[in-house]
């Protein structure tokens, strides 16, 4: 068969477009090992499930046998978490690491997975989840397949957690070699930094195909419910190149966390994307430091501080909901000039459909002129903003650039655009009008339907009513 490098999809016969992502040339010839997937005990792990005395209890796998979901014994869905003792990470998880997971931690390269993964790994060693609940310190292995063991110590100098004895480190890519030295070691968590450069000796493919990358991760998600380890897998995002990418792993995996925002920003975001043990609509906010990744609690920060003094043509603040917290996210808009029938639309960090819609509707019922005017837009700091909520911002930053006007200082906007030009009401909205006040706005623009009584808000019902704010 052939297995797309990019999205996993599976196709009868090579074609140069993925039809299932529309990615160029990353179909890649994949032999169907039949003997391999018919047993479900793979590889190097099969001999740690033959010796009981590696297993905790010595029954981890017995043989399982159909019954009524009343006899299933509830205590072993009640495990205990591993907290990491870093809030902004363990949201994300749902409360911590569970035993025997296997989480995959994908982003693009120099995003900062490794220093992440590093500080995790750091303070579970370090017992710094005690204070969450946790007993005592719980032995890390970090498996680092890409850089030598003394880079690695290198940068735990940097992270401060260098001189921790229960965190292990391995600097291997043999898989067979990294189980055995698991089975030594005995750690509650194990590390793959990163899994693409991770091979089985015995398969005939290279490392970071399709193939490897299947089987490898196949194998350790078998260790991982056989031995209780929470096993995390980091892997790359890429874009083209000769490595499989992450997606591949995502049905195999329990947990799935991408990091979003840019390097060239000192703000990330670890965001849930499948989560069999928590919800997947939190966030977690870091900025990148000198000394590796700090947890940001204060979620002003990204939206520029300055929006809360300064009226600026073209930038509008919105508060947006992220799981259980909300952020104020500064959305952009510019509009340059363009060719009749030929003109750009750009977004960068929010929807591109929502962006047409809204030009449309800016058109229709505000009476604007865009159809030869280029127009950019991008939500500041690199989240990405998916809400409806976020419309109203957005087109208020569109109506500013074109007219070059913007709105007056403090003020933040919030509410669903709907294509006859009305402003619809949007989810938790106090949660928002709080957030935006608690932050320097004094001002926020609020949808009329739903609205709360208050001086500072300002209810609209229409977009007009709302463009009107534009000083
Ligand atoms: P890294 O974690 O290696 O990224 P990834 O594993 O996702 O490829 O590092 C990301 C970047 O962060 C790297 O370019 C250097 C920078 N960095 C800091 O700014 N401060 C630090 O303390 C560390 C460790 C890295
Ligand atoms: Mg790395």
């Amino acid at each position: 068969m052939y297995v797309c490098r990019a999205c996993g999809g599976v196709q009868a016969r090579w074609i140069g477009k993925c039809p299932d992502c529309g990615a160029w040339d990353t179909l890649e010839e994949h032999r169907v090992d039949r003997a391999a997937e018919r047993d479900p005990q793979r590889g190097a792990a099969e001999a740690w499930a033959l010796d009981p005395s590696a297993l905790g209890g010595g029954d981890a796998a017995p043989a399982a046998a159909a019954k009524p979901i009343h006899e299933i014994d509830g205590s072993e869905a009640n495990v205990q978490r591993l907290p990491s003792g870093i809030a902004e990470l363990d949201r994300v998880l749902g409360g911590g690491l569970v035993p025997g997971s296997v989480t995959l931690i994908g982003g693009d390269p120099g995003i900062g997975k490794s220093t992440l993964m590093l500080q995790v790994a750091g303070r579970l060693a370090g017992g710094g989840g005690a204070a969450a609940g946790s007993p005592r310190a719980a032995r890390v292995l970090y498996v680092t397949s890409e850089e030598s063991a003394e880079q690695l110590r290198l940068r735990a100098q940097r992270l401060g957690v260098a001189q921790t004895p229960e965190l292990f480190v391995l600097a291997d890519t043999n898989l067979a070699r990294i189980i055995e030295q698991a089975r030594r070691t005995r750690p509650r968590v194990m590390v793959l930094d990163s899994i693409q450069m991770v091979y089985k000796a015995d398969l005939d493919a290279s490392p970071g195909s399709v193939a490897q990358l299947r089987r490898c991760a196949a194998e350790l998600v078998y260790l991982a419910k056989l031995t209780g380890i929470a096993v995390i897998l980091v892997g790359h995002v890429t874009k083209e190149g000769h490595l499989a990418g992450p997606r591949l792993l995502e049905h195999l995996v329990d947990a799935v966390l991408y990091f979003e925002g840019d390097r060239y920003h000192a703000h990330r975001i670890v965001r849930g994307i499948k989560n069999r043990f928590g919800s997947t609509l939190e966030i977690g906010i870091f900025e990148m430091t000198g000394y590796g990744l700090r947890e940001v609690q204060s979620l002003g920060a990204l939206a520029d501080a300055a929006g809360a003094s300064e009226s600026r043509p073209g930038s509008v603040v919105c508060p947006v909901l992220a799981g259980s917290r909300c952020v104020l996210v500064e959305v952009q808009a510019l509009t340059a000039t363009g060719f009749l029938g030929a003109a750009k639309r750009k977004s960068s960090g929010l929807d591109a459909n929502r962006l047409a819609m809204l030009i449309a509707v800016l058109e229709q019922h505000a009476g604007l002129r865009l159809a030869d005017r280029d127009i950019f837009a991008s939500s500041v700091g690199g989240m990405k903003v998916a809400e409806p909520a976020a419309d109203l911002a957005l087109l208020l930053a569109i109506a500013g650039a074109h007219y070059k006007r913007g709105l007056a200082p403090g003020t933040a906007a919030v509410g669903e655009v709907g294509l006859g030009g009305e402003v619809r009401p949007v989810p938790q909205l106090e949660q928002r009008i709080r957030e935006a006040q608690r932050l320097g706005f004094r001002n926020v623009i609020v949808p009329l339907a739903g609205a709360p009584k208050g001086e500072s808000l300002i209810r609209v019902r229409t977009i007009a009513q709302a463009i009107e704010q534009l000083g």
